[in-house]
């Protein structure tokens, strides 16, 4: 009987009651500490998942913990009517490490993103009128899950159920400069593009192609966003995946891991952009309250304090060789390892991807299976060589499965 398996049971009870929007695997998570996470059963699991990016400085930093319960203790929220302490600091901080000068906060990266999208076309309409409004992004993109975001994620499987769509909306194949310079008209206000494409499976933009982005759009006089809400905060090596480039966007948006899992997404931006929304414009009843901001000022604290980001350049550049070396001793199963920092790909030839993410599971490892072909892994930028080689030791057992 399905109800004798406790798989099944944490099944049935979260399809009772939960709207099925998640393809969940079936353990339920109570507990997690640095890189580990515990299910209920009291099961230890290595996460090189990390809440897709979110927990950057790992689960439950003690400097972090500390600074909610202290803030939960005085004052958790307050209207954006009024002023807060934390928020102007934080945004100076965010300011400092991105080039930016003033920040928006909101609560998820698509919200970020969504602040962008209106900067970006109040900008453009007040530069060159209305028929200004266009914005290009990139096939393979995700931006998030709004009717706006999903309509700049350029793949269709996300929005069509949704139409009609925004539109105003421009598509590029990445790479492609002939049609990404026929696509920027007079009636671009902006190109969108996450430097290094997460939720497609790692995908790394070449300096080189950001750089001519950059000069496309001062050519044309149209915004540059980065969206740094997977690839920010130091998980490549760099506060920012763009500054591999040497380039500096206009806007750059931030969620995930900015808070360590309390919710924040930020619009930062630079330049005209910056003040191009007045009272009135734009807000959200939760952006940058108390709480979320205490959370952000520590896990910068940690990134800075613990040399995160150096971590990330070293233990990436390291688990990247075990990733290659697999692809070496697997040519037949395996097609590529990439990766920046600690945004890691395993690509198969083979359409093997869930097995594979199942049989780690099954040994106590948590990554993401992007599709049919591509292992994402997103561990917190405290994992060690040691839970690296773990991960490797684990993949190559199961790939000798796969090619004898
Ligand atoms: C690059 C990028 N932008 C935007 C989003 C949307 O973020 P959220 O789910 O917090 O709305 C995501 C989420 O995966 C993302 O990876």
């Amino acid at each position: 009987m399905a109800s004798d398996n406790p798989a099944n049971q944490i099944t049935a009870q979260a399809t009772d009651w939960v709207m099925g929007t998640y393809a969940r695997q079936p353990v339920r998570l109570v507990r997690g500490s640095g890189a580990r996470v515990w299910d209920d059963t009291g099961r230890e699991y290595l996460d090189f998942l990390a809440g897709i990016a979110v927990c950057g400085v790992g689960h439950c930093h003690p400097h972090v913990v500390k600074a909610i319960a202290d803030q939960a203790a005085t004052l958790i929220h307050v209207s954006n009517h009024f002023h807060n302490a934390l928020q102007p600091e934080l945004a100076r901080r965010l300011c400092a490490l991105t080039g930016m000068e003033k920040a928006f906060f909101g609560n998820s990266g698509a919200e970020a993103n969504e602040c962008a999208i209106k900067i970006a076309r109040k900008w453009g309409k007040a530069q060159r009128g209305p028929d200004c409004h266009e914005i290009i992004t990139f096939s393979g993109s995700f931006h998030g899950r709004t009717l706006a975001t999903v309509t700049a994620t350029a793949q269709p499987k996300y929005s069509a159920p949704f139409a009609p769509l925004p539109a105003g909306f421009i598509y590029v194949e990445p790479g492609d400069v002939a049609a990404l310079d026929d696509a920027i008209t007079e009636r671009t206000c902006a190109v969108m593009i996450e430097p290094v494409q997460g939720e497609s499976g790692i995908r790394i933009f070449q300096p080189d192609f950001l750089k001519l982005l950059r000069q496309l759009c001062d050519e044309a006089e149209a915004l540059l966003i980065f969206d740094e809400v997977q690839s920010g905060m130091g998980r490549t090596g760099r506060f920012l995946a763009s500054s591999h480039a040497g380039v500096s966007g206009d806007i750059v948006t931030l969620a995930k891991s900015v808070a360590s899992g309390v919710p924040m997404g930020v619009c930062l931006a630079r330049g005209s952009a910056a003040t191009t929304l007045a009272p009135g414009d734009h807000g959200s009843t939760f952006g940058g309250q108390p709480l979320a901001c205490a959370s952000a000022l520590a896990t910068l604290d940690v990134i800075e304090t613990e040399e995160l980001m150096k971590r990330a350049t070293a233990v990436g550049s390291g688990f990247l060789k075990g990733l290659r070396a697999l692809a070496d001793a697997f040519p037949s199963v395996v097609r590529e390892a990439r990766g920046l920092g600690l945004m890691l790909a395993l690509e198969l030839s083979v359409p093997e991807a869930k097995t594979l993410q199942r049989g780690l599971l099954d040994r106590g490892i948590i990554v993401n299976a992007v599709g049919d072909t591509i292992l994402r892994f997103l561990p917190p930028l405290v994992v060690t060589d040691a839970d690296c080689a773990t991960v490797v030791t684990a993949l190559r057992e199961l790939l000798g499965e796969l090619q004898p």
